[in-house]
């Protein structure tokens, strides 16, 4: 798949990353029907090619995204909303998705921007990013997971606040109430995602899915249920030959050859 057939995404694959960077600078990287669409397909490649072992997502420009395109909302139907791709939810795929993907958030990360950073597993902030769900200011509650994740991340009385009053949480913020992993100097944000993803790439792609696995089960079931999810993984970790290769690599004293098996 080349990069060529989108036109508000930039998709690029290279050392088995794929990157992600979108882009409506001009409109913040707002989300209109189309860039959902480009935006699903490309995560459905990434998914599907056995090349990409880490995805990025980021933004051009001073957005991450600053959410729906709300130009299209005054004629907007329900009709609309269920012929359009954007059904299959961009939060989905990612969390389905057994390989990390990292949101580099390079500034606004608003509504919808801000719901899939928060469906990326990894989030890094550069300092003048600020998070927000300001749906209810343009006559909506979110739609992208916003009323179910983000009290997860930091509970139901600060969802509620932010969710009810719109109101934006700077980057330092967002970090002290656990939306995201750390907060770094705007020129630095690369580099820090740079490193994070080649830590990623030193660890068994296989191993990686099933821990990804059984992390999104602790947010969804029960602990008894989740438990006997992680016993399961556990036990299957044990069926790979990176399994065996990396313990081998220990004791031996030696770098281990992943495969990915
Ligand atoms: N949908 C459509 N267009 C958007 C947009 C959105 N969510 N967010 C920003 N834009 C557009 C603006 O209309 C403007 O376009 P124009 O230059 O053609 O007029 C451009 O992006 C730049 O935005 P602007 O508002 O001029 O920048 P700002 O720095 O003054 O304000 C924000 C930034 C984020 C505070 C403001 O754009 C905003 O509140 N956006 C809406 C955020 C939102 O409610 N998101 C959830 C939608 S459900």
């Amino acid at each position: 798949m080349s990069t060529s057939q989108f036109q508000t995404i930039i998709y690029e694959k290279k050392n088995n990353v794929a990157w992600i960077t979108l882009n409506r600078p001009d409109k913040l990287n707002a989300q209109n029907a189309q860039m959902r669409a480009e935006l699903i397909q490309a995560l459905q490649d990434a998914a599907k090619d056995d090349n990409v072992r880490v995805i990025v997502i980021t933004g051009a420009g001073r957005a991450f995204s600053a959410g729906a395109d709300i130009s299209e909302f005054p004629v907007l139907t329900p009709a609309d909303l269920v012929k359009r791709a954007e059904m299959i939810r961009p939060y989905e795929l990612i969390r389905s998705m057994p390989k990390p993907v990292i949101a580099a958030v390079n500034g606004l990360a608003l509504g919808g921007g801000c719901e899939l950073a928060m469906a990326c597993d990894i989030v890094i902030a550069s300092e003048d990013a600020q998070f927000g769900q300001p749906e209810v200011r343009v006559g909506v509650i979110p739609g992208g997971g916003g009323t179910q994740i983000l009290p997860r991340l930091v509970g139901e009385k600060v969802a509620k606040e932010m969710i009810f009053t719109g109101k934006f949480i700077s980057a330092q913020e967002a970090y002290r109430l656990g939306m995201i992993n750390r907060v770094v100097p705007k020129e630095k944000l690369m580099e820090e995602v740079n490193n994070l993803v080649n830590e990623l790439l030193k660890q068994s792609p296989i191993i990686l899915a099933f821990a990804k696995m059984a992390i999104n089960r602790a947010l969804e079931t029960t602990l008894s249920e989740g438990m006997r999810v992680e016993a399961d993984l556990f036990r299957m970790c044990f069926s790979t030959e990176d399994q065996k290769e990396l313990s081998k690599a220990f004791l031996e004293k030696r770098p281990p050859v992943i495969k990915g098996k």
